[in-house]
């Protein structure tokens, strides 16, 4: 009797055990969900440190000023100043956009950035683009202090970017690496796929996945057969504003996938470059849009600020 039971237990213990691990993997598999990298969330904690350091500077009589320069009514670029105006605020640090004329002519916007330039109790600016076409967008931007360019697009910063010198890295590229750090998302040797060659996103992330040692295949307009870069891809960063262009049959399981796309459908809501829904059934990782990068990108303008201010009065 004792050699049955034995037995019994012998063979229900692993079959029972199989049999849960069996469940596991079909849960795996047909449910598998990608881990939501929550911008939002991630960019309130990371405002709250951001707070703290701005009331500590404050203590040593230093408050930071973020002063921003939009040239024009365009609407998006309206909204995007005054979230970051505000968000500025939110954390202790003075902000002011700097409202020009949609006819401002571009002598009168590089008087205003001299102006700003040469303001002491200005730590850091920010030229909104696009600018009017009468406007050099060049010229503005080559105008700009290094040491204020917190959007880190002053050619002498973007060229220590890319020899590997510290400075200001523009802030959506420097938010999506934030996003894939606080993941713990390791890229050492992994293939990215940047979709978009754009200096304000695509070409920086490309620089930064590289110096983490990821292996960075770029993709644009004149690329043939994009899909099969992509279906090999650990990581993928979307940036072209092209709504459904990345699609579940596009990711490979388990592949990170971030998307910078922000486009307002006929309904004024946002759109980004990645079927989400689908896309998040076979990820390992996504983020939303809205509440994935956006939040992020202002958060490291914040962040270039306070680096900004701290630079200039010499604390670490
Ligand atoms: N227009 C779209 N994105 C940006 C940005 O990050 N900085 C500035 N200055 N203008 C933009």
């Amino acid at each position: 009797f004792f050699c049955l039971i034995y037995v019994f237990w012998l063979l229900i213990i692993p079959s029972f055990v199989l049999m849960l691990s069996k469940v596991q993997t079909f849960k795996e598999d047909f449910f598998m969900v990608a881990k939501i990298l929550d911008g939002k969330q991630i960019a309130k904690d990371y405002r709250q440190g951001l707070k703290d350091q701005v009331e500590a500077l404050q203590a040593e009589g230093y408050t930071p000023k973020l002063s921003v320069i939009l040239v024009g009514n365009d609407g998006a670029s309206q909204s995007y100043v005054n979230s970051k105006k505000k968000a500025a605020e939110k954390i202790g640090m003075i902000s002011e956009i700097v409202h020009l004329d949609e006819s401002t002519s571009e002598a009168d916007v590089l008087n205003e950035l001299k102006r700003l330039n040469e303001d002491d109790s200005v730590s850091g600016i920010l030229v909104q683009v696009p600018l009017p076409d009468q406007v050099s967008e060049q010229k503005v931007l080559e105008s700009i202090n290094p040491a204020k360019d917190v959007d880190g697009f002053h050619p002498e910063n973007i060229g220590k970017l890319y020899i590997d010198q510290q400075t200001f890295v523009p802030c959506t590229p420097l938010g999506i690496m934030e996003l894939l750090n606080h993941a713990d998302i390791d890229l050492e040797g992994k293939d990215a796929v940047v979709i978009g060659r754009s200096h304000i996103v695509g070409q920086p992330v490309s620089k930064l996945l590289l110096q983490k040692n990821a292996s960075v295949t770029i993709l644009h307009s004149r690329t043939k057969d994009m899909k099969r870069y992509l279906k090999n891809a650990d990581i993928i960063v979307s940036a072209v504003g092209r709504p459904g262009l990345v699609t579940k049959e596009d990711v490979k399981e388990g592949a990170v996938v971030i998307d910078v796309g922000n486009t307002p459908d006929e309904n004024g809501k946002l759109k980004g470059d990645i079927e989400y829904d689908e896309v998040k059934e076979v990820a390992g990782a996504i983020t939303p849009v809205p509440g994935g990068v956006g939040p992020m990108t202002i958060t490291m303008v914040l962040n270039n600020t306070l680096i900004a201010e701290k630079m200039r009065r010499g604390i670490e």
